[in-house]
């Protein structure tokens, strides 16, 4: 299982680092939802989700390392530039990348993060006030996010938000930490694809 999980991390990484940073560009006008305000919300939450893993808080003895990546949704092929190279744990996607495609991608992650983090933050939890003045700000900016900044989306074709019946959080404050402690490792990775894509797609890369 560790081992599976590793080797999906490491894929992502690898993922990651086949994008070209796009720093040094001059940029052009980036697309709707992708720069401003947005752009800057999507960096907070990186820093957020960051803070929230180094805290004693959501950490305080758990010794497991794993991690839980959300599965369903498609943002790490959705959202990969196209591929030039095999990468060894990913088939070669051949189609051009879909702008669409992936923000949608991404909505969808955020609007399950935003349902999970906000419903764990109203079950019990072992350092309340610490848990919840690291975790509201994240509840915060993906609800800003997917309200303000998907204005291209069609929303009605999203598929509904995490689903409600999802019994993830129980009783016990200490379980449902373990399980928030691997989804926001998952998170964690998925947030530096997602601001990774939103530079490549606010560089213009894809569609010279
Ligand atoms: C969230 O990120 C912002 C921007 O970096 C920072 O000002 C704020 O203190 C962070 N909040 C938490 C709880 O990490
Ligand atoms: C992509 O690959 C699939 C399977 O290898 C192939 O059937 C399809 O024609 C390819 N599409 C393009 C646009 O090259
Ligand atoms: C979210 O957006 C609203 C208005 O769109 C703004 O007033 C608020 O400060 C934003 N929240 C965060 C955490 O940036
Ligand atoms: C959790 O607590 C609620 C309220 O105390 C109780 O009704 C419910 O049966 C409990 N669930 C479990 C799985 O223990």
């Amino acid at each position: 299982m560790a081992n599976i999980q590793l080797y999906v991390a490491s894929c992502v990484l690898l993922l990651s680092l086949s994008w070209r940073t796009s720093e040094a560009l001059p940029v052009p006008a980036p697309s709707p939802g992708t720069g401003g305000q947005c752009a800057d919300f999507y960096k907070m939450l990186l820093l957020n989700i960051s803070n929230a893993l180094d805290s004693i808080y959501l950490t305080d003895g758990i010794q497991s390392e794993k991690i839980e990546m959300r599965s369903t949704g498609d943002t790490v092929l959705a959202c990969a530039p196209t591929l030039t190279q095999n990468l060894g744990c990913v088939t070669q996607r051949n189609s051009s990348f879909s702008e669409s495609e992936c923000l949608k991608n991404i909505k969808m992650d955020l609007l399950y993060y935003h349902e999970e983090i906000a419903s764990y933050l109203g079950g019990p939890l072992k350092n309340g006030p610490e848990e919840i003045r690291l975790l509201s700000p994240i509840v915060e900016i993906t609800k800003n996010l997917t309200e303000n900044c998907f204005p291209q989306l069609d929303v009605e074709n999203l598929p509904s938000k995490a689903s409600k019946d999802d019994k993830k959080w129980g009783n016990d404050s200490y379980s449902n930490r373990l399980e928030m402690n691997k989804m926001m490792k998952g998170f964690h990775i998925r947030a530096i694809t997602i601001n990774r894509a939103i530079g490549y797609i606010s560089s213009g890369d894809h569609r010279k």
